[in-house]
């Protein structure tokens, strides 16, 4: 997309139209959390220990040492929490199974306890009009698998089947819409290349491996939902970026290209029946643990794909770096969030475009986009958070633009109901349209919350 197409990005005002006509008359305005960031309790219910509770709980690991030992309490407060989403009137939830409560010990064996909690979850959902969106694989592996090698190992692809049956089997009767893993990409490679996520590996190898077998439980796992579920709708949530060379340098230009392999294009051409890119599989080295059968399993087709926007990437060639030897560039002068992450809309406009061009996607989701800044409840009890309204709104009117460009955007879920456990940064950083002061568990409405009610309520609705 050249820039002049593109929208303004700088903070203020907000001013961009919202094109709501081009939506369809059911589009799923949502807000999403995932297990370990919210629930806490890990040590009740019959819950195992996941890698995210042995990671967190290692010095040094993340910011504070801050672990999800109790985060939101979630586990308790889940009733209050979709009275939080009533008073945003969503109509829809996007929530993420912890594996560790359904199957605690890794070894097949159910825990009914575990299953309990998400089926009153589903019930209090459907009762207060809200439609789940279930998400198996939030990076909350069972420690138990990791000890027999995590994603490194074939069994692991099949073990999240064996849960997705479990899990398909007792809410797929109520719950239509399930994703398989979310971002994979964070799971393989920073999970196992980078080190800053559980396990916490640094071994190019072991990334690559996680990467496969990721993906071939994917594939294994939708075709568990669909043998357990009743008419299930079955996609895979992927964080892309669009990807820009930072200077007209050939070896920029090269290293943009790499970017794109190992961010997008690793995780969407074999599920669309096009293999492994050869260009990716040079730059890694690896040989892949392929086995006859596998390129099916892992391309089966789906009912839709979920899109997690939250920064461009612009990049420069790293020829000592790990792969894909290309690094980040800060560029002067440009918007950031409280991560530091630049603000783009138009890159979430370009991505929907892709998805519909270069994929021939049949539905989309944006299942996660938002902003963190560092929030504070004043004395009158209000957060103003004029920077994370400006975000939510540009960029779903950016989601509009695309749909009225031909995109088959169905939904858009914010990130997040609420502040939590940001994963290494702790709970440092808030995401969330209500704030939580963890002291205390208080919920308060942010600003942006506000303004994220005020846009569904105030919709224009056709018929
Ligand atoms: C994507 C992840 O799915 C989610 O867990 C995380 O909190 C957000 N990005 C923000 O970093």
């Amino acid at each position: 997309m050249n820039r002049a197409e593109r929208p303004p990005t700088e903070s203020g005002a907000v001013t961009d139209r919202i094109d709501f006509a081009a939506l369809p008359d059911d589009f799923a305005w949502g807000v999403a959390t995932s297990a370990y960031q919210i629930e806490g309790a890990v040590a009740e219910g019959g819950r195992g220990p996941s890698i995210w509770d042995t990671f967190s709980h290692a010095p040094g690991r993340t910011h504070n040492g801050d672990t999800g030992d109790r985060a939101c309490d979630h586990y308790h407060r889940w009733r209050e929490d979709i009275g939080l989403m009533r008073q945003l009137g969503v109509g829809a939830y996007r929530f993420s199974i912890a594996w560790p409560r359904i199957v605690p010990d890794g070894d097949g064996k159910v825990n009914a306890e575990g299953l309990a909690f998400y089926d009153r979850l589903v019930d209090g959902l459907l009762e207060a009009g809200i439609t789940p969106s279930a998400t198996l694989y939030h990076w909350d592996l069972p420690q138990a698998l990791q000890d027999r090698g995590g994603w490194t190992s074939r069994e692991t692809a099949e073990h999240l089947a064996a849960y997705a049956s479990a899990v398909a089997g007792k809410l797929g009767d109520r719950v239509r819409q399930w994703a398989t893993l979310n971002e994979p990409l964070c799971s393989a490679w920073i999970g196992h290349l980078e080190g800053r996520m559980a396990p916490g590996l640094r071994d190019l190898t072991a990334a690559v491996r996680a990467s496969y077998h990721l993906l071939l439980g994917h594939g294994l796992a939708t075709a568990a939902i669909r043998a357990g579920a009743t008419d299930p709708e079955v996609g895979i949530v992927n964080n892309l970026s669009t990807v820009e060379p930072a200077t007209g340098s050939p070896a920029d230009a090269a290293a943009a290209v790499r970017m794109d392999g190992h961010t997008n294009r690793w995780w969407l051409d074999p599920v669309h029946g096009r293999g492994f890119p050869a260009d990716m599989r040079e730059v890694y080295g690896v040989e892949l643990p392929e086995r006859p059968g596998d390129a099916e399993t892992i391309a089966q087709p789906l009912d839709w794909l979920g899109l997690n926007y939250y920064f461009p990437a612009v990049v420069a060639a790293e020829p000592d770096g790990p792969p894909p030897f290309a690094r980040q560039v800060r560029r002067p002068g440009v918007p950031r969030t409280g991560m530091d992450w630049e603000i783009d809309a138009g890159g979430i406009e370009a991505l929907l475009l892709r998805l519909t061009r270069e994929y021939a996607a049949r539905k989309i989701y944006v299942t996660e986009n938002g902003s963190a800044y560092p929030d504070v409840v004043t004395e009158d009890g209000t957060v103003e958070d004029p920077e994370r309204t400006d975000y939510l709104h540009r960029h779903i009117a950016a989601c509009a633009r695309a749909a009225r460009r031909g995109a088959p955007l169905a939904g858009y879920f914010a990130w997040s109901l609420m502040d939590n456990f940001e994963w290494a940064y702790g709970y440092d950083k808030r995401f969330g349209l209500f704030h939580v002061d963890y002291a205390t568990q208080a919920r308060t409405l942010k600003d942006s919350g506000r303004h994220y009610a005020e846009l569904i309520g105030s919709r224009p609705r056709r018929g």
